[in-house]
């Protein structure tokens, strides 16, 4: 493999290297070294560990630092290598479309060239200090929206430094900081943060959540997988995620609800489902299954209705029924007060329209019900004899 000789991306960077590196540094694809002996030479710089996939390039450094005390030179695929943190990494990733036919890990980075960058982004956080700063160059080949994108999905915050024009490219040098946001979640104990998906107006993430930092009186370490969720850049609806914690916290105590743990002024974290959507349940699972699922939906319905609570959607759960040991209701966003609450109706005609029940069948038993919500248990008797012989 050849090392890749310093060009103006280098020199680009290396000017960036040479006003923001302090501390422990870590100079990933390394090449030439040509990062890792700037950044060795700034006073404010402890140690340099310089890594690359590269064995040539590594055992070149060696022979080149003899003088430099600060340079480690490592060998390492990304951070497969590493187990420290440090207050500044460089990147200089090899950042191009792949080219058929060729291999050049100092210039392809994948596909669409951001794959290697995805991977670095999505475990650099852990081998970050919560003050600690990035310093990454890029290329307008290699997609500035995607890089943007995939760098806000790892709760991270960038600011562009430069921008330069050579040949058919523009160059972007980005100092990225951990946001307030993933400062906080790692504080409370939660590591291994990664987007997950986003609805409408909430982005979720999962992440561990290690409960002995947060209460040092539980003697057993409680490694739990947690969702978090926090509101979208795009959406307007701040109040949201306040309403939601806000039923949470009321309805967990009926056991509606995935379990709510702790949360903050923008988000909240809550115990992560490992379940199946209802839908794909429905196709699914064996009859007995999901007669009893679906009464038990039906109870939480109810419960809901006699709350006076809409949670709305109802009549379109795919997204917003999750079946693990019973099935958990997911979203709270829209849940409000009302003298008219939907929810057992709503449930019955998303069945219907999936044709789990008949419209025919139900219409007189859902007009009792809209007449006298007391009468639950009669009520869901005769739903469940109707579940039972649709299915
Ligand atoms: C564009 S060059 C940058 C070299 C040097 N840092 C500079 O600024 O001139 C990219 C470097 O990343 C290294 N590299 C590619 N894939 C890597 C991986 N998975 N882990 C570590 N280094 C990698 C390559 O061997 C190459 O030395």
């Amino acid at each position: 493999m050849d090392i890749y000789e310093p060009r103006e991306d280098s020199y680009l960077l290396q000017k960036y290297v040479q006003k923001y590196a302090l501390g422990r540094v870590l100079d990933l694809g390394t090449g030439s070294g040509i990062q890792a002996l700037t950044a060795a030479k700034n006073l404010k710089v402890k140690e340099v560990v310089a890594v690359d996939i590269n064995e040539q390039a590594i055992s070149e450094l060696k022979i080149k630092i003899k003088l430099q005390k600060k340079i480690k030179p490592k060998l390492s695929d990304l951070f497969s290598n590493l187990n420290h943190k440090f207050d500044t990494i460089i990147f200089n990733p090899p950042y191009l479309p792949q080219d058929k036919g060729i291999e050049d890990p100092a210039l392809y980075g994948g596909k669409h060239g951001y794959e290697l960058s995805e991977k670095f982004f999505n475990q650099v956080s852990e081998f970050l200090t919560p003050a600690g700063k990035i310093l990454f160059l890029f290329s307008s080949l290699t997609n500035q929206k995607k890089i943007d994108k995939i760098i806000e999905n790892n709760l991270l915050n960038f600011k562009q430094l430069a921008k330069q024009h050579i040949h058919f490219e523009d160059l972007f040098v980005y100092l990225i900081e951990k946001s307030n946001l993933r400062k906080e979640l790692e504080q409370k104990g939660i590591t291994e943060i990664n987007y997950l998906t986003h609805g409408k107006r909430g982005n979720i993430f999962v992440g561990k959540w290690n409960k002995n930092i947060v209460d040092k009186k539980l003697l057993t370490t409680n490694n739990i997988k947690v969702a978090i969720k926090t509101k979208r850049k795009e959406s307007q609806a701040v109040e949201r995620i306040k309403n939601e914690i806000k039923w949470l916290k009321i309805l967990n105590k009926k056991q509606i609800g995935p379990k709510l743990l702790f949360y903050g002024e923008n988000y909240f974290v809550y115990e992560f489902v490992e379940g199946t959507f209802i839908l794909d349940y429905l196709e699914k699972e064996n009859k007995e299954k999901i007669k009893k699922m679906l009464v038990n939906v039906l109870e939480q319905c109810f419960l809901l209705d006699k709350l006076k609570v809409n949670k709305e959607e109802m009549h379109r759960p795919l997204k917003h029924i999750l079946v693990a040991k019973k099935p958990i209701m997911l979203d709270f966003e829209r849940c409000h007060h009302t003298e008219k609450p939907q929810n057992l109706t709503q449930f019955i005609e998303f069945l219907v329209r999936y044709k789990f029940l008949q419209h025919k069948t139900v219409l007189p038993l859902l007009k009792e019900y809209k007449k006298n919500i007391k009468q639950k248990r009669i009520l869901i008797v005769n739903f469940e004899k109707l579940i039972q012989n649709s299915l």
